[in-house]
């Protein structure tokens, strides 16, 4: 209940015109602990360097609630842009993109824009051995990020599409076990968006919960599944779970944000396990800055400190 308290107060507070102005205007540098850099080539040093420590990448240029049209399509020329960048420097490009971003929800001669992005997107990826994972969003977004998912898995394959489930949503292990059927390669987190308690559990002890059962479910079903979380009660349940049950290393992966526990990305990856670090970039930083701090009072500290800094 704190949780959801303190998230909707920063979340509240963030939203505000001036905040926002004095953010973007004094924050960048306090945003470089959580943004790899507002260009593709700043996204792929990144990657490179946390190769060095045997961590794998997934790029992520953030945008949401892009308005337009002309927008959603700009916004999706500039993720092939970065699949092009990262494929001419070597790297098989994993990336992760907002539906709402490239379209979704806006018919363009007579289909849903995001679909078509989507495609325009993945279609890219798969010609450089990549993959496109589609984050969730809010709540209303659930129904028709599946259905989307359903469609562009059955033109893709799951070996270049996946997309994520959030533990604090009422409707999510149904949604899970709905999927079984396409072995689907899932991301599980908890959820980011303010969500209200007819949809989401309120209790923190109740979404944790629900993140163990979905993992063990992906997993007891033989699909592969990626552990997104910083949580490392749930970590080490994970991989207690992974050795009692004979799944394997390469079964699954742990995924984390860039600049958040990079101690423990770094101590998983040097004990065989896969992990994956989550690398947004772009100018669009504002609204994924806010979450992260609205995540724990620790990051607010930190804006803190840096703005009294000046
Ligand atoms: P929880 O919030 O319970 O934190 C567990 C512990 O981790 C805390 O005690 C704290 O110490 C540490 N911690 C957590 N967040 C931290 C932070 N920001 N800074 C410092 N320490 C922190 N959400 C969504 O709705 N849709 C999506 O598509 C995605 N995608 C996604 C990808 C990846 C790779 C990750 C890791 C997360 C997401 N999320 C997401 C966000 C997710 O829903 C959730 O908000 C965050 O991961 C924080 O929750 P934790 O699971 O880390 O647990």
């Amino acid at each position: 209940m704190i949780d959801q308290m303190y998230r909707k107060a920063v979340l509240t507070v963030a939203g505000q015109k001036t905040i926002e102005n004095a953010v973007r205007a004094r924050g960048w540098g306090m945003a470089q602990r959580f943004v790899a850099g507002e260009t593709p080539q700043t996204a792929i040093q990144a990657v490179h360097d946390l190769k060095k420590d045997g961590i794998m990448a997934n790029l992520d240029l953030l945008g949401e609630f892009i308005e337009s049209p002309a927008q959603c399509t700009q916004f999706a020329d500039n993720v092939i842009t970065m699949l092009d960048a990262a494929h001419a420097d070597g790297i098989t490009p994993y990336v992760s993109i907002k539906l709402s971003s490239v379209g979704q929800g806006k018919t363009v001669d007579g289909e849903d824009l995001g679909l078509t992005n989507a495609r325009r997107i993945i279609r890219r990826a798969k010609e450089y051995g990549g993959f496109v994972c589609l984050d969730m969003e809010d709540h209303p977004r659930v129904d028709q990020t599946l259905a989307q998912f359903r469609t562009l898995h059955s033109e893709f394959g799951g070996q270049h599409v996946g997309t994520v489930l959030q533990s604090y949503l009422y409707r999510t292990e149904k949604d899970r076990a709905s999927l079984d059927d396409l072995n689907p390669n899932l991301r599980i987190v908890k959820g980011a968006y303010l969500e209200p308690e007819t949809v989401a559990y309120p209790q923190k002890a109740d979404v944790d919960a629900a993140y163990r059962r979905l993992v063990y479910a992906h997993m007891q079903a033989g699909n592969y599944v990626n552990v997104a979380t910083h949580d490392e009660s749930i970590i080490h349940d994970v991989q207690m779970y992974a050795l009692a049950h004979g799944v394997s290393k390469d079964a699954f992966e742990f995924q984390m944000l860039y600049g958040i526990r990079r101690d423990l990305q770094r101590n998983l990856a040097a004990a065989g396990y896969r992990v994956r670090a989550y690398i947004p970039y772009g100018r669009d930083w504002y609204p994924y800055f806010s979450r992260r701090i609205a995540e724990t009072p620790r990051n607010a500290m930190f804006v803190l400190r840096g703005m009294l800094k000046g």
